[in-house]
Order: C-alpha cells, then sequence, then structure tokens
C-alpha cells in the first residue's frame, strides 16, 4: 500500500454531487434529469471532504447534473476550503442570479459555465432563455470577484459559430474558455449525425492557437484535444503560463479521480461503466479504494502495446498512452481503441493515403531519406513498410525499417524487420546490430545470445565502427552486473 501511496498521490477530483438538472441538453452526456434516490446525504459529503483532505487532494471541481440545485451545495463548497481545498463549480448558470452570492459567501475559486454556442444556438441545444440568464450570471460573478471561466462541447452544431461565441464571451469578460469535444454518449447518441469528425480536430487547434495568440481570453483545449502538435502546445504554454505542457497520459487514477452522485469512485467521472467503479465511499474509506493495489488497473497497467491501429505503433504511444480514454471509449467502444480524434493520428492518417499512392520503389527510397533527415521516423517507418511490401528482396527499406521501428519503440517489429534483412544478407553487420538491441530491449532473450549477435556486427566491421563498440560495451557490464 505504501508504494501506491507514494506512487500515485490524487491533485484533483471531479464530484457529480447530483444527477438532478434543470436542463436537457441535447448533448447531455448523463441524460440527466432528476436527482436519483441513492444521493450522499449532507453528512455523508461532509465527511467526504474530509476524507478527501487527509488523501492530500488540492482542487475538487463539484459537477453532476447540475450542482446548484443542490441546496446544500455552498455548506460543501464552504466546507471544503475550511480543509484547504479549492472548490471549483460547474455549472449551466440557470440558477445563477439566485445563487451567485451564496458561491461567494461560501468561498468558491472559479466557476465555469457552460456555453455552447450565441444565444439561438446555446437556447436550441440547452434551454429557452439560457444565454442571456448565462450572460447575467457572468455579469454577476465577477461583480462579486469571481473568476469566471466558459466550457464549450463542441458539435456539428456549434463548430462553425466558435469565433461570434467568442467575441461574446470576450465582451461578457469571460477569464477563460475551454473547448471539448461532444462525445456520443447519452442524449448525443440519439444525434450522432451531430458528432465531429476526427478531420475537425486540426480546425479546433487553429481556432485555440489563433484565440491564444490574440491574448484576450486564456484557452484551454481539454484533455481530449491533443496531442504533440507545436500549435496545441503553444496554446498550454500560454494558458498554463508554464513550459512543460507535454501530454503525458490522462490523470484518471493517477493524479485524479471522479466521485458519482452516490458516492462511487471511479477513475474519470466520464468513464462510468461498472466494470470501472473502484469503490463506493459508502463501504470503504476513500484511502483505501485509492490505495488499493487492484484499484484504477485499466489506467495504472496501461501500455502503449494494449491499444489499436496508430496509438500502438505510435512514436508518443508510450507516454501518451492513447490520449483521452474516453474519446477512445465512446467512439471506438473500448478503451483500448485507437483514437482517431488525436491531431497526430490524423496526420499520420493523411501520410498513409499519400504513401499508398507511391508505387515506384525508388521513390519511396528517396522519400524516407527525406524524412530521416527531418527526424521523422514514424513516417520512415510508414514508408519502408510500404517499400518491403512492393520489393520483398530490398534489404536497404528492410534496415531502414528495422531502425525506424526501434525509434518508435516497436521492438518485435524492429526485431522482424532485421531478421527479413539478415534473410537477404546474413553478413549485414548494421541488420545484425538491429536485431540484437530489438531483441535486447524486449527483455525476453537470453543477454549472452543479445551479446554473441553484437560481437558478430562487430567482427563483420573489422571492429572500427564505435556506435557497435559502444553498445557492445554496455551489454558486457550489463552481463557483469546480472552475473
Ligand atoms: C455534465 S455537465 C454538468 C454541469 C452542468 N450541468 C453543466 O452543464 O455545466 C459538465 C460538462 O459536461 C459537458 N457535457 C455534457 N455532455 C457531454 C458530452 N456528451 N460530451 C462532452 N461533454 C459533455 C457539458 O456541456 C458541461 O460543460
Ligand atoms: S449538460 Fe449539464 S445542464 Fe445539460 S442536461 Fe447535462 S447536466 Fe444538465
Ligand atoms: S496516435 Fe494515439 S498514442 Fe499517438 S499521439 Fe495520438 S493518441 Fe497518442
Amino acid at each position: 500500500m505504501e508504494d501506491t501511496m507514494r506512487k500515485y498521490q490524487p491533485v484533483t477530483a471531479v464530484w457529480e454531487v447530483t444527477m438532478g438538472c434543470n436542463m436537457n441538453c441535447t448533448h447531455c452526456g448523463s441524460s440527466c434529469n432528476k436527482p436519483y434516490a441513492d444521493e450522499l446525504t449532507t453528512s455523508e459529503a461532509l465527511s467526504l471532504i474530509k476524507e478527501m483532505a487527509q488523501l492530500g487532494v488540492k482542487w475538487v471541481t463539484l459537477s453532476g447534473g447540475e450542482p446548484l440545485t443542490r441546496e446544500d451545495l455552498p455548506q460543501l463548497i464552504k466546507c471544503l476550503r475550511e480543509n484547504g481545498l479549492g472548490a471549483n463549480v460547474i455549472t449551466n448558470g440557470w440558477l445563477l442570479a439566485e445563487k451567485a452570492h451564496l458561491l461567494k459567501e461560501a468561498g468558491v475559486c472559479v466557476v465555469a459555465i457552460s456555453i455552447d454556442g450565441t444565444k439561438e444556438i446555446h437556447d436550441t441545444i440547452r434551454r429557452q432563455g439560457s444565454f442571456e440568464r448565462d450572460m447575467e450570471g457572468i455579469r454577476l460573478l465577477r461583480q462579486l470577484g469571481i473568476e469566471v471561466g466558459a466550457i464549450t462541447t463542441i458539435t456539428k452544431k456549434n463548430l462553425a459559430n466558435l469565433k461570434e461565441l467568442r467575441e461574446k464571451l470576450i465582451e461578457a469578460g469571460v477569464d477563460s474558455w475551454q473547448v471539448q469535444i461532444g462525445l456520443p454518449m447519452g442524449n448525443l447518441l440519439k444525434h450522432k449525425e451531430n458528432v465531429m469528425t476526427p478531420e475537425h480536430v486540426d480546425e479546433i487547434i487553429d481556432f485555440c492557437y489563433e484565440t491564444a495568440l490574440d491574448g484576450r481570453i486564456r484557452m484551454y483545449p481539454a484533455d481530449c484535444i491533443g496531442y504533440y502538435t507545436v500549435k496545441e502546445q503553444e496554446v498550454k504554454r500560454r494558458s498554463y503560463n508554464a513550459e512543460n505542457v507535454l501530454w503525458e497520459g490522462c490523470n484518471a487514477g493517477i493524479r485524479g479521480f471522479g466521485v458519482l452522485q452516490n458516492g462511487d469512485v471511479i477513475g474519470c467521472t466520464s468513464v462510468r461503466d461498472k466494470e470501472f467503479i473502484e469503490g463506493n465511499i459508502r463501504e470503504r474509506s476513500l484511502n483505501d479504494i485509492w490505495n488499493d493495489e487492484n484499484a484504477f488497473r485499466w489506467r495504472r497497467e496501461l501500455k502503449k502495446e494494449m491499444l489499436s491501429g496508430e496509438c500502438q505503433k505510435c512514436i508518443y504511444g508510450s507516454k501518451c498512452l492513447g490520449g483521452c480514454a474516453n474519446t477512445r471509449l465512446t467512439m471506438e467502444g473500448s478503451i483500448y481503441g485507437e483514437n482517431k480524434y488525436c491531431s497526430y493520428n490524423v496526420y499520420l492518417k493523411k501520410k498513409m493515403e499519400e504513401i499508398r499512392r507511391i508505387k515506384d520503389v525508388n521513390h519511396i527510397q528517396e522519400k524516407a531519406q527525406d524524412a530521416l533527415q527531418h527526424d521523422e521516423v514514424q513516417v520512415v517507418a510508414l514508408l519502408a513498410k510500404h517499400g518491403v511490401a512492393l520489393d520483398k528482396n530490398n534489404l536497404e527499406l528492410y534496415k531502414l525499417k528495422g531502425y525506424a521501428d526501434f525509434m518508435c519503440g516497436n521492438y518485435a517489429d524492429a526485431e522482424k524487420s532485421n531478421s527479413e534483412a539478415l534473410k537477404l544478407c546474413g553478413e549485414d553487420a548494421y541488420a545484425l546490430k538491429g536485431l540484437a538491441l530489438s531483441m535486447y530491449k524486449q527483455d525476453k532473450y537470453p543477454l549472452e545470445d543479445v551479446i554473441r549477435l553484437m560481437e558478430r556486427a562487430n567482427s563483420l566491421n573489422g571492429g572500427t565502427d564505435n556506435d557497435i563498440l559502444h553498445d557492445l560495451n554496455l551489454l558486457r557490464q550489463k552481463s557483469l552486473v546480472s552475473r
């Protein structure tokens, strides 16, 4: 248990305090309506806050359902603040006119209002009259000195409305703006045709970039939008005022968790099927649930190799782990699915389309060399894969593929590519070296076998290649240590 505690420390929690709601949005992922019979009582909710504080949680976002429909919400915020935690609220804004001052008195930190378009679009998605109420709510919150955020869930219904909405939000004085993909869950499943397609992701990233450079509102592309693009990173750098903004896998069960209305603890409130519930605070302490070595295994034990499609082969895969789990789950039906809504994935798919059209192996070789010069090793791997499919006797392309597979961290593929190269020329020192290293990285071959291959590569080269000599020395040292 101690190890788990050291390794995983929750910082944030998202708590759906009720499933009751005074709206019925066309995209609502949890089809919220009436409160559930099993919702936590005030005293249960207050003791959960104490447990969160003991566990070291720093920030709690109160969501729902509509959190402002819970009469004791100010009491929960007050208790969070008294226990040293930050308390944010996500609201549809309908009740702000009545309740904003109660949130202020309780000590709320940031209030984020969901705004899905300018008046006509927003009211159609959410509730007639709600855009004007939201604008009034923003005015009130600002008057009270509370930081105001906006959250927009993007579907085909509002994609073209973002620019106009941006001006309205800036005019209203909103400080920060999170945009996220409307994922096909709950009510949105009834209108799947409105879900945006992967090609729209770059449009959104471009929009965020342009807005961030403009500098009038802080942009936050949500965790479902990315990954590893220059523009999205620049947006995050500016908004978080931080240098290290690289995506390193989702926070579920690593640095954060969710709590459902009945006290169920879950990695992410969006990935909420029964199988992802780790326990209930009515039955076990939050500390026990978080520190259970079998908890959050779907996330804590996730490896790139378990993912599908391009995510499984991706050069960023070991860090990224397929981006947002809920995107994979809702779009592909499995948390191990491919994330086709990733900008890098979209880029790779475009490259694959281009490559598939090339029929001349020499042209492929030229393109692969060019990609190599530009450090695009994953594109090299794609080109070489296509090349060896066209010409099964091409030693250079097998070697290139072996190198690129290795650099992408796909060691089993690298082993295979180098073995194919050696079938064509058993005396090729570089293919031997590549085979040795890819076997070593897989950690399943005896070290002596790996060293023997590397020694052969070295002698074939007459002991003149410094890289091979260096690798050989390292392997020999490893062998001495493990003896
Ligand atoms: C579930 S709501 C709860 C808080 C509050 N009722 C509200 O609407 O802001 C939290 C956020 O999730 C967003 N949301 C709802 N359904 C979604 C979906 N299918 N995909 C992505 N986000 C969704 C909402 O628009 C809102 O910004
Ligand atoms: S998105 Fe929020 S406001 Fe809309 S129905 Fe769902 S919980 Fe209610
Ligand atoms: S392709 Fe998959 S693993 Fe690679 S960056 Fe995109 S989401 Fe992450």
